[in-house]
């Protein structure tokens, strides 16, 4: 294998072999193709795409580079989620122990953030206690005693992947469909769940800005799980506006046990009951989509997904006491914003938002970053609802040293209020590769 000659076959529009292509991602997870190779092939990528076949060897040959996780200690059909991330999503969150108290077994390995996107490891670092890092065989037990574990990837999971994200997010290459599937089907392959099911996120605060693009890359990740043998149900929905209410790790956790107490921001909610649904239904705990979602909806009005999250708590050592007595987040760094005027909340700006949350010490710019868990804000009108001149609209949660009244103008600037009644689209597509 020679490195040089495939970098510049793809720059040139030549298609590689499934040999090529593992031979690459072999010698670079081995430490033969430097860095500046792996990523001037990427840029190649970037520019000329792959074609479906070399798609399907990428993520194989990245699924390869690590061991597959067993999960076949574990009875029933295993169920997986993945969203390609955005602003307010704390899907993950709320649907794992939805689906769990439903009856199936949940073994959720997640990311960190990066950007201006969330990742649920963080969120759940803000628990007290909470313990992200489990041995494999501490995360297994857990899920046949507790139907549910939600912790972080090791970077032994698709090593491959841990190293080409890394290079990507710092070389301006991860904003291409082929290299964005197979990273994600890569892990979702590697982590050995029977089913999963995928949010693609569309939208501003998206890596797919547009319908077209959004319903490309479900299509690419749909195909590559079935040629992995993996029943994929998949979504396509709105991210130009942020999903939920609160953005910022322990905010985040509050507005999650909201939805899991019949409340919470109407948009999460929707979307967390028909995404659990879509679990339950890939869990073969329900026939169809629709039964998927009323036993989501009776799992939390009977308290069940929410004593489902409090015992995952447990289990990884978290305290989850606060739960149903106070928020999780600290309430002495708030700082309110009011409405300027009377009207309709016509438009909220998911990346500005989030960057407000950043630049409070809430999102890794590089992936060494700490983050301070504490910091977020939360929206309390959503796009569409009438305001009045004076109304509470949002609340920054910061801390002593920021300069709040800066980043409380800059939150209000992204939330625009004026006479017209916007609606706002949730979900745009669905696609089930068992009635393809
Ligand atoms: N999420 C991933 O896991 N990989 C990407 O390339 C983009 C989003
Ligand atoms: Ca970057």
């Amino acid at each position: 294998m020679n490195a040089e000659r495939l970098i510049e076959k793809k720059r040139d529009g030549g298609v590689l072999t499934a040999e090529e292509i593992r031979g690459l991602i072999e010698g670079y997870t081995a430490g033969d193709v430097p860095d500046y190779q792996m990523a001037a092939w990427c840029m190649a990528v970037y520019f000329q795409g792959l074609t479906a076949a070399e798609t399907a060897a990428l993520t194989r040959a990245m699924a390869a580079s690590g061991p597959r996780a067993d999960l076949s200690s574990i009875p029933g059909v295993k169920v997986d989620k993945h969203s390609t991330g955005g602003v307010g999503d704390t899907v993950t969150l709320v649907t794992a122990p939805i689906a769990a108290a439903a009856g199936v077994p949940i073994a959720k390995l997640s990311g960190r953030s990066l950007g201006f996107t969330g990742g649920t490891v963080d969120k759940l670092s803000a628990i007290p206690g909470y313990r992200t890092a489990l041995s494999f065989e501490e995360f297994i037990r857990q899920v046949r005693e507790h139907g549910i574990a939600m912790a972080g990837q090791s970077a032994e999971l698709c090593p491959a992947d841990a190293l080409l994200y890394a290079l990507r997010d710092a070389t301006g290459t991860v904003e291409s469909l082929p290299l964005i599937a197979s990273s994600v089907m890569s892990k979702k392959i590697a982590a050995g769940a029977d089913a999963v099911v995928l949010d693609v996120k569309c939208g501003r605060g998206a890596f797919m800005k547009n319908r077209k693009a959004a319903e490309a890359l479900m299509e690419e990740m749909t195909a590559l799980g079935t040629a992995a043998g993996i029943r994929v149900i998949a979504f396509v929905t709105d991210m130009e506006i942020p999903l939920g209410c609160a953005i910022g790790n322990s905010v985040e956790v509050d507005e999650a046990v909201e939805v899991l107490s019949g409340g919470g921001g109407q948009r999460l909610a929707a979307l967390s009951k028909t995404i659990a649904g879509a679990m339950i239904c890939a869990g073969e705990k329900a026939e169809t989509l629709a039964e998927g979602r009323r036993i989501a909806e009776a799992m939390i009005e009977s308290g069940r997904a929410l004593d489902k999250l409090k015992e995952c708590i447990a289990a990884q050592g978290g305290d989850a006491s606060w739960i149903g007595v106070r928020p999780l987040t600290p309430q002495d760094g708030a700082y309110d914003v009011y409405a300027g005027a009377d009207g309709y909340v016509e438009d909220i700006r998911p990346v500005e938002l989030a960057r407000v949350v950043m630049d409070m010490g809430g999102g890794r710019e590089k992936k060494e970053d700490d983050v301070d868990l504490t910091v977020g804000l939360r929206l309390w009108k959503e796009a569409g609802a009438p305001v009045a001149k004076g109304e509470k609209i949002l609340t920054l949660y910061g801390r002593d040293g920021l300069p709040m009244e800066a980043l409380a103008r800059r939150a209000a600037a992204a939330v625009r209020i004026g006479p017209e009644r916007n609606v706002f689209p949730l979900i745009y597509r669905m696609a089930d590769s068992r009635e393809a």
